[in-house]
């Protein structure tokens, strides 16, 4: 059966107490909605129908290079109602797949067994056992424990309540059956919605199994309705991509303490101190070590290299046996070959730095081509910017460049050239010479301090 996926997001979350719609709200850096988006894509759907109401036009700007199609539910009257909006575009030979944008930690593992569990005899229904129910719909189970229907935390008995298996939300169906149900559905329950948990019932009296699988967490399951749920999944989030990472082999100085916003690859015993952020893509080499306090950002940090606490390193390619750090910023479309030291207070941006090249302190290296074995003395600045335009410096192989020189750009520093210590450089200096460009040192014979009046 092909398969047709429905994914409801037109809650206005007003218990995030935010103007951003709900499902815009980031979880590792990332809306919720993209998050369940990253699974739906994974399963082969014919086609991802977004239920948007709420923020609506946010909720598309954002999302706009998604494969989806957006189908607007004006006013929110219910889970069933919502699905309702999406079956027009649905054939009904398709199999549906109803997922939730604010649950966002589903697995494609769990989904799979719930559309393995859906045929033309039988509903799949995603359950989950909670520690605590209060607020989830009940899976009310007959004595031969065959899910008979699902009812409402408000609408709910006492004993009903008391039951600890949970409604996800999440089911599976074919399109023509669900299409008749949820003509059927009435709203009169105490919210006055269209629930879409009343088709069960509806299935049941049709002689349909309802085939609920269990979810292997509760986690996987927990849907968001507030910040203090939003840390809670962060949390999780940490807490399984931090075992991920470990169980690839990556030393973590403390699990808890680490962040990952985006796809991490590493190669082996890498180690990572404590406070890292990593977002974006980063991929770490053998052996790399990252000390604490370290933000990475779409980068490549090849094999032997660590990097010292307290850098910011983003969109920039480092390569092996890097010392990196502390306090270094390494700024986009920066490129480091092997063995390069960069010390504390240096920025690097827009620059390529040849192997076993150093700048160990306080140095600005802006829209650089730096050659190899180049020793950069400390306070140097690549005077790049004229106010109007970038202007590229080009340091030869083997330059020393004194301390505090002013390499002001346009500029080429040739191969094995020098340039004294305090010199600003505003012409090329040539290959193999000392280039000197800075007043020449006085001393005054009989001169004498100046002496306050009247003393
Ligand atoms: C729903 C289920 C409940 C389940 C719980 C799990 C129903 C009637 N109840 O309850 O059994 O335990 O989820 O979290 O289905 N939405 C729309 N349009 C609407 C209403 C809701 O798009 O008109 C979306 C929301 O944005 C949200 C999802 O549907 O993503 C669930 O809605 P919510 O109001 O949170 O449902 P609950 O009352 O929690
Ligand atoms: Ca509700």
């Amino acid at each position: 059966m092909p398969l047709s996926i429905v994914i409801l997001a037109a809650g206005q979350g007003k218990r995030m107490k935010s103007d951003l719609p709900k499902v815009l709200q980031p979880l590792a850096g990332r809306p919720l909605l993209s998050h369940v988006l990253e699974t739906a894509k994974s399963l082969d759907a014919d086609a991802i129908h977004v239920v948007y109401g709420h923020g609506g036009d946010r909720v598309r700007e954002q999302l706009k290079h998604e494969p989806v199609s957006w189908v607007l539910q004006a006013e929110q009257l219910g889970t069933g109602h919502a699905v309702a909006q999406a079956m027009p575009a649905i054939p009904d030979d398709h199999k549906v797949l109803i997922l939730y944008g604010d649950v966002p930690l589903i697995r494609k593992d769990s989904l799979q067994k719930l559309l393995d569990g859906s045929s033309e005899k039988s509903l799949g229904l995603l359950t989950v056992i909670l520690a605590d129910p209060t607020g989830y719909g009940r899976i009310v189970r007959d004595n031969a424990g065959n899910v008979v229907r699902i009812v409402e935390q408000k609408d709910a008995n006492t004993k009903e309540r008391a039951i600890n298996e949970g409604n996800s939300g999440l089911m599976a169906m074919p399109a023509g059956l669900l299409r008749k149900w949820l003509a059927a559905l009435r709203n009169d329950n105490s919210q006055g919605e269209y629930y879409l948990t009343d088709v069960i019932v509806m299935a049941v009296r049709e002689g349909l199994k309802i085939a609920a699988v269990v979810a292997p967490s509760e986690t996987e399951v927990l849907g968001v309705n507030d910040k203090v749920q939003l840390a809670q999944l962060e949390g999780a989030l940490r807490a399984q991509r931090a075992a991920e990472l470990m169980l690839q082999g990556v030393t973590l100085a403390d699990p808890a303490r680490i962040d990952i916003r985006g796809n991490v690859t590493v190669g082996r015993d890498v180690f990572i101190d404590v406070n890292v952020v990593m977002v974006g893509d980063v991929a770490l080499g053998d052996r790399v070590r990252i000390g604490p306090n370290n933000y990475l950002k779409d980068c490549r940090i090849d094999a032997d290299t660590e990097i010292h606490p307290n850098c910011v390193v983003d969109r920039a390619t480092i390569g092996p046996r890097n010392l990196i750090g502390p306090f270094a910023r390494i700024r986009p479309e920066s490129v480091l070959h092997e063995d390069v030291h960069i010390g504390n207070f240096v920025e690097v941006k827009k620059s390529d730095i040849g192997a076993g090249s150093k700048a160990n302190h306080l140095t600005y290296l802006g829209d650089a081509t730096v050659g190899r074995k180049v020793n950069v003395g400390a306070g140097t600045v690549t005077v790049n910017y004229d106010g109007v335009n970038k202007h590229r410096t080009e340091i030869g192989d083997g330059a020393f460049v004194g301390s505090g020189s002013m390499l002001v750009a346009p500029l080429k520093v040739g191969a094995n050239a020098n340039t004294g210590a305090g010199s600003t450089i505003t012409k090329d200096a040539p290959e193999g010479k000392l280039t000197l460009a800075r007043a020449r040192q006085v001393t005054i014979d009989g001169w004498r301090r100046p002496e306050k009046k009247g003393s």
